[in-house]
């Protein structure tokens, strides 16, 4: 057995989609596995030149790839149900390739309406958070009590252990500075955001290969705290980098890349490959800049910022990949 895991080292909305995509298309791999988060997340897709969002179904479909949605996930099955019949309407089979595992937590009704009353954390108001309360209380519902979900059914254990070759992507949500741990907490998911989380999901650790760790040039965040300084050049950013939640259209609040957020996601990760999208965000915008132990620093163009990235991971082996909206990685 063997797995992959990508993960974003910021706020989310770094294109973890677009490199999970990527991973897809090039490697053969026999399972592709959400491990954390419920639909909160929005991963934006463009396959065959169509947008896609999904929340809930990872990425592998769009290869024919066995698509999981892992223990470590909450799911609103009308969300799931509606995604595939999105899935269904632009072309893309999803027969026979779409599981949820027998011990996901399901999202209700009566979540959704408690996280809709949310007004100090600014959450995405999908019941994620209360889903997971009930979860850790030992008062939640498992996928495998509802009738309508049982053709989708799968057990982790038999699935990965079965003697068959595995070599399994897992696809995180939302990021390290979300993580409930790690995050600036209380304005955080409710969720386990780090590599170590897709340990959870039935794999020994041995069997993870390689970490892919995404970034944005620049960072965002959706939420209740104030996070975007007083400068119109955040407008700008926000509006070439068409900074809006997938999930719920809110403007994503824009700041300065934080490199010693992503140096410590780096690290506590485990991060083997980096990827920072949006360059040419920046490159259209002219300013070249990043936080390192709290200064401001600034760069006279864009080379110069990534040859500081390439110096400041330099000891620690990692490939480092930049890329652009209309790049591919
Ligand atoms: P919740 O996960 O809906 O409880 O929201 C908690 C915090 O995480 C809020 O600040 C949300 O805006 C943020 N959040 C949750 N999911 C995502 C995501 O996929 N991308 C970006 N922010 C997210
Ligand atoms: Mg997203």
């Amino acid at each position: 057995m063997q797995a992959d895991v990508v993960v974003d080292l910021q706020y989310g909305d770094c294109g973890k989609g677009k490199v999970t995509h990527h991973l897809c298309r090039t490697q053969n791999y026999t399972h592709v596995v959400r491990y954390n988060g419920g639909c909160n997340a929005g991963h934006t897709i463009y396959h065959n030149g169509k947008k896609f969002i999904t929340h809930h179904i990872p990425a592998g479909v769009f290869f024919g790839v066995k698509s999981v949605i892992g223990p470590g996930c909450v799911i609103n099955p009308d969300q799931f149900f509606k995604e595939i019949k999105e899935l269904n309407d632009g072309g893309i089979n999803t027969d026979g390739l779409i599981f949820i595992a027998k011990n996901t937590h399901i999202i209700t009704e009566k979540h959704k309406k408690q996280d809709s009353e949310d007004t100090t954390i600014g959450t995405t108001r999908s019941g994620n958070g209360p889903a997971y309360r009930d979860k850790y209380s030992r008062d939640g519902i498992r996928a495998s009590a509802i009738p309508a979900l049982k053709d989708y059914m799968i057990d982790m254990y038999e699935e990965l252990h079965s003697g068959k070759r595995t070599n399994i992507l897992f696809e995180g949500a939302q990021g390290f500075g979300l993580d409930i741990d790690w995050g600036d907490y209380p304005y955080v998911t409710s969720s386990h955001c780090t590599s170590g989380a897709a340990l959870l999901n039935g794999v020994p650790p041995q069997a993870i290969k390689k970490v892919w760790g995404v970034a944005k040039m620049y960072e965002t965040y959706v939420g209740a705290k104030k996070f975007e300084p007083d400068n119109e050049i955040f407008s700008l950013i926000r509006n070439l980098g068409q900074e809006y939640g997938a999930t719920t259209g809110r403007p994503r609040q824009c700041n300065w890349m934080n490199w010693d957020l992503v140096d410590k996601a780096i690290n506590i990760n485990g991060v083997t490959d980096l990827v920072f999208n949006k360059v040419d965000i920046l490159d259209q915008v002219g300013r070249y800049k990043l936080y390192h132990k709290g200064e401001l620093i600034k760069f006279e163009n864009c080379e110069q910022m990534k040859d500081w990235i390439n110096e400041a991971v330099a000891t620690r082996f990692v490939n480092v990949y930049f890329s652009g909206d209309k790049d591919r990685i």
